[in-house]
């Protein structure tokens, strides 16, 4: 496994490959990989050549009180995984090597980057579009590949692709579980035990929605089927239950007869959490 801590290291790995003719793949993460991230790199290395995992604490995607300082990092034990999962190149790049001092061009998706959390997180979207624009410039893959846990970004990012004429292919991956349901995340290492096995409300509230919304629900209905599930969490502080087209993720009420996406944004003492399920209703 090829390890790249410069553009131009990381950039000579992928033209060598491309010389051979290979197909290139990317999973863009922030490190401190567990089972779902490792379900990203098994897509790509299932659909491509070779894999590229990059690993980058994005500074520009946290807001000025968010976890950036005590976001969790393990760089020997995730190079050990990526190798074994039989990872072709990692690109680490230190923050210095990734933006100029200033305030350099960035890339934003304005309508998808401004709702839900990117209300609660203004600035946030514009950081991760620029910087995996910057990661899709510097690795040129034919394919990228996201989880659908982080719902907004996918639908985002496909966009910003989409829009842009980016020459490549985004696959998004079904979030990965802990056996009783939690969503994986780098985050829940962060759980107090008892917020630990509360936050399976999350999940529970998800397949609640799930098994409502085929009896063609309103929304409104629906809503409150998720909220109660949660606020029998007696440590869980609802952020936001939201419940939009699934493609577009514009506003839905009503009755409705297409697919819709809940998005779920809950914390446990400080530790937000987030999950979400596409939904739709039997015709
Ligand atoms: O989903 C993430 O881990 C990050 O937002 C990403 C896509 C790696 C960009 O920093």
């Amino acid at each position: 496994m090829i390890i790249c801590r410069t553009k131009a290291e990381m950039r000579e790995t992928v033209r060598n490959w491309k010389a051979e003719r290979a197909t290139v793949g990317l999973v863009p993460t922030m490190g401190y990989l567990h089972e779902g991230h490792l379900g990203l790199v098994r897509m790509a290395r299932g659909t491509v050549d070779r894999t590229v995992a990059s690993i980058f604490v994005n500074p520009t995607q946290f807001g000025v009180n968010e976890d950036l300082d005590t976001y969790p990092r393990d760089e020997a034990r995730d190079l050990e995984l990526l190798e074994r999962e039989g990872v072709g190149a990692v690109f680490l790049p230190g923050v210095e090597e990734m933006y100029r001092p200033g305030e350099p061009a960035y890339v934003e998706v304005p309508e998808l980057s401004g709702i839900l959390q990117g209300a609660l997180r203004p600035g946030h979207f514009r950081g991760v579009s620029t910087v995996v624009t910057k990661l899709f410039n510097i690795v040129t893959p034919d394919l990228a590949v996201f989880g659908e846990k982080d719902y907004q970004q996918l639908t985002l990012i496909r966009q910003m692709v989409r829009d842009l004429d980016m020459p490549l292919e985004i696959l998004g991956h079904p979030t990965v579980r802990e056996p009783d349901g939690l969503a994986m995340s780098s985050r829940n290492v962060r759980l107090k035990p008892d917020h630990r096995q509360e936050a399976v409300a999350l999940n529970e509230a998800l397949d609640k929605a799930e098994a409502m919304a085929k009896t063609r629900p309103s929304i409104s209905d629906l809503e409150m089927a998720v909220r109660s599930r949660l606020e029998n969490s007696r440590s869980a502080t609802t952020e936001s239950i939201d419940i939009r087209d699934a493609d577009t993720l514009e506003e839905v009420s009503g009755p409705f007869d297409r697919p819709v996406v809940i998005l779920l944004a809950v914390r446990y003492g400080t530790v937000l959490l987030i999950d979400q399920r596409v939904v739709a209703p039997e015709l």
